[in-house]
């Protein structure tokens, strides 16, 4: 059975889509330059973009284009309601499927948009886009133990803790997988089709 159309949180995809956010937009965003940021990315950026955190992250990401531009389409994107455009978040993958097929979620909400179900659309059009994409064979999220809300948003996605790991900056995460897909032919065949 095909868990990704049968869960009750395969719908929720529909709610978010993302936009690409380029290195020259990541560049800015690093600056302090939200504004700028906005216009490379073609709609107003919230000012969670530019938290300590979020910064790390954007220096992290162009470090990583650098050295390999091939990961640019899997990475970091802001994830808006489709029903009327409001940024809710950024999210996307840690970079192209490795070796195994593996590939890492990531995501963050705003503040003022948690608790109304934006980390479950955006995973579960994270999930949607992975399964379309042959090479992805596995789904991982690492999450800190202490992380009540992204723990709860991703065993509603079926995955399963597989092991612990420490993160230099984020400390003991556990350590979550799910296949990809679900219907044993790992080609994505009765998927829907990628944007
Ligand atoms: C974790 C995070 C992504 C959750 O985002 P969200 O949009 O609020 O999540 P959802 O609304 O989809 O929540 C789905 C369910 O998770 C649970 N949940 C979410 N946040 C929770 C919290 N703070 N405490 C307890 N349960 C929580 C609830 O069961 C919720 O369903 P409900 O609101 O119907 O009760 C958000 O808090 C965030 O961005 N945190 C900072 C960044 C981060 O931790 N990213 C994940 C790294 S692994």
């Amino acid at each position: 059975m095909d868990t990704l159309t049968t869960h009750p949180a395969r719908t929720p995809s529909q709610r978010i889509r993302f936009l690409p956010l380029p290195a020259p937009a990541l560049t800015a965003l690093l600056a302090g330059d939200l504004a700028g940021a906005g216009a490379l990315v073609g709609t107003a950026l919230d000012p969670y973009f530019l938290t300590e955190q979020a910064r790390w992250l954007w220096g992290y990401r162009l470090a990583q284009l650098a050295e390999r531009p091939q990961d640019a389409p899997w990475l970091v994107r802001v994830a808006v309601d489709r029903a009327d455009g409001a940024v809710v978040g950024y999210a996307g993958f840690h970079g192209a499927p490795d070796g195994a097929g593996m590939v890492e979620v990531g995501y963050s909400v705003l503040p003022a948009a948690r608790r109304r179900g934006y980390a479950t659309a955006i995973l579960a059009e994270l999930l949607r886009l992975a399964a379309t994409e042959p090479a992805v064979e596995t789904v991982r999220a690492t999450v800190s133990p202490d992380n009540t809300g992204s723990l709860a948003v991703v065993r509603r996605f079926g995955f399963a803790e597989v092991g612990e790991q420490w993160d230099e900056r984020d400390g003991l995460e556990i350590v979550f997988e799910r296949p990809a897909r679900d219907d044993g032919d790992d080609e994505g065949e009765g998927e829907d089709p990628a944007e």
